[in-house]
């Protein structure tokens, strides 16, 4: 759907993910191949497969197995979205309406079951008993880090740590999954396999902050999804967090009261709060120290074009519109 730097040296591997993406959606079942190629079809970045190539590639490895790995992790990734999206209710996903909006539910809950259970036969597939550690450990983390955060939702008093402990189960650990595997792939030393996973885990956690920084300034039509989702939810994410923090005491009110109540109604007053009180560049500069030491963590590799594109991708995950 839309060009990230960086990727050139896996162009031809992405390709190839994506029509092993196509073909393992097939499934007997005419609603399960309806929904999912129908979230499929929205495109999306690609970014944890890529991830995966590249840390592969810059830990040394040259077979095939990366290819099947890289579609296991969008994989899951694309069945924790059909999830997300039912319990965040949000009907806008990759530019069109989200699957929950489109066949309702149920559907997308069990085609997410799908998708999972499909993941893990590629994985097993793959085979390795590392391979699948890693896998298993972080779809375990994302059930965590979304059930985590269901408990804060409406809750005002959840602070920046408590935040951060959310976005880095929910969504760090699969890049750092992704990442690691590259490492596991290859058969690095285990310095070099937690220096790629250490950069997975700061640039989703980079990725995730910006995510909760376009949720209130975004343009919907490049990110494909509706402005508000967070706020709508009563979502205590950074930039309102620092809000509370920094505002004065009517200030403060007002985010309180909106995370408590949900909904939409508050969203114009809650934003210029947001921006009187530098909220959203407070989180910028936070997932801008998380991109350094993503970038920090791969000076334990030796140099390569992976290399480099695996650092182009911290600032991506900065600098994204999208
Ligand atoms: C969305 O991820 C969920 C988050 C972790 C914020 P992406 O922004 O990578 O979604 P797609 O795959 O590109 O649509
Ligand atoms: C990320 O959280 C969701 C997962 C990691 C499953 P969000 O709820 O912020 O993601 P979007 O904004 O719906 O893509
Ligand atoms: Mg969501
Ligand atoms: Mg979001």
């Amino acid at each position: 759907m839309t060009a990230i730097p960086a990727l050139e040296p896996i162009a031809e591997d992405m390709q190839r993910v994506d029509a092993l993406i196509r073909r393992r959606l097939d499934s007997e079942v005419a609603l399960i191949r309806q929904v999912a190629e129908y979230i499929v079809a929205g495109g999306g970045k690609r970014l944890r497969p890529a991830l995966l190539l590249l840390a592969a590639g810059a830990a040394g490895y040259r077979g095939d197995a990366c290819v099947e790995l890289a579609a296991v992790v969008e994989f899951i990734h694309t069945a924790t979205l059909l999830h997300d999206d039912v319990v965040d209710e949000s009907d806008l996903r990759r530019g069109r309406k989200t699957a929950n909006a489109a066949f309702g539910n149920a559907a997308s809950v069990l085609v997410g079951d799908f998708l999972y259970s499909r993941a893990f036969q590629m994985m097993v597939g793959v085979g390795g008993m590392r391979v699948m550690q890693v896998l298993a450990d972080a779809t375990n983390a994302i059930a965590e880090g979304e059930v985590l955060q269901l408990m804060n939702c409406h809750d005002p008093e959840v602070d920046e740590p408590r935040y951060l402990e959310v976005v880095r189960r929910k969504t760090a650990k699969l890049f750092e999954a992704a990442a690691r595997l590259g490492g596991v792939l290859a058969e690095a030393q285990r310095p070099a396999e937690e220096a790629l996973a250490g950069y997975g885990m700061h640039v989703g956690t980079a990725f995730q902050l910006i995510d909760d920084v376009l949720d209130y300034s975004g343009d919907a039509h490049s990110i494909g999804k509706s402005l508000g989702d967070d706020l709508a939810e009563g979502k205590p994410t950074l930039p309102l967090i620092h809000a509370m923090r920094r505002g004065s005491a009517a200030q403060a009110a007002t985010v309180r009261r909106a995370i408590l109540e949900g909904g939409r109604e508050d969203f114009a007053a809650v934003l210029e709060v947001i921006e009187r009180t530098g909220a959203l560049a407070y989180a910028r500069e936070v997932a801008e120290r998380e991109a350094e030491a993503a970038r920090r963590a791969l000076e334990a590799l030796p140099r390569s074009v992976q290399r480099d594109s695996l650092l182009e991708l911290a600032a991506f995950s900065v600098a994204r519109r999208h």
